[in-house]
């Protein structure tokens, strides 16, 4: 199911004003993040929707900004510190098949990101064990690299897994599912 990884230096290519204006993160997030809340983003890159879901959750919540390299992370934290919210963000460089974060959490958003996961079950295994009961997960995968008879199998081990599938909202390019922890 999983695919290669996207290389450090690909996250400036996804990561620019064209990229901002087909996906506007506070205009995608808006509707699952609110002041206070403890959101995860798995497979946070540089930050596109990491940055921006510090400033939704405010100066009382915390984002923990997951990914496996650590030149992702390290982008991110020095423009987490250019917008001002590096203290609510928190920053964690997991393993290809294990998550270890185990704080509860009120949101997750995987943008992007799980179809480079090399065991898939694992990770929702992981994340749902991370979400607060009635928590969402917005996962969300490109139409150019998921086929949608992929995206359906990836959405089916979700629902094995205890997740229940909630709503498709419409992403530019992209399939996508809204998740509920029940
Ligand atoms: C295509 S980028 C998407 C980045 C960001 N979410 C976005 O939409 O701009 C995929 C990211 O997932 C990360 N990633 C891939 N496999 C991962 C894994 N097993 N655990 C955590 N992060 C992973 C990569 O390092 C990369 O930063």
């Amino acid at each position: 199911m999983s695919g290669h990884v996207c290389p450090w230096w690909g996250g400036y290519f996804i990561d620019n004003p064209l990229r901002r204006l087909i996906h506007p993160p506070r205009r995608i997030l808006a509707p699952y993040v609110h002041s206070g809340m403890t959101v995860l983003d798995f497979g946070c890159g540089m930050g596109v929707f990491s940055i921006p879901m510090a400033s939704l959750v405010g100066p009382t919540g915390r984002v923990i900004a997951v990914d496996l390299q650590q030149e992702m992370l390290r982008v991110l934290a020095k423009r987490a510190r250019r917008a001002g919210v590096a203290d609510r963000i928190r920053l964690y460089q997991c393993e290809a098949d294990s998550l270890e974060v185990t704080d509860p959490v009120d949101f997750v958003l995987a943008f992007y990101s799980v179809h480079e996961v090399p065991n898939v079950r694992r990770l929702w295994a992981d994340l749902f064990a991370c979400l607060r009961p009635s928590g969402s997960l917005l996962w969300v995968e490109p139409i150019g690299h998921v086929p949608k008879r992929m995206f359906a199998e990836m959405l089916k081990s979700a629902e094995e897994s205890g997740f229940r599938l909630r709503d498709r909202p419409r992403i530019r390019l992209s399939h996508s599912a809204l998740l509920v922890k029940p």
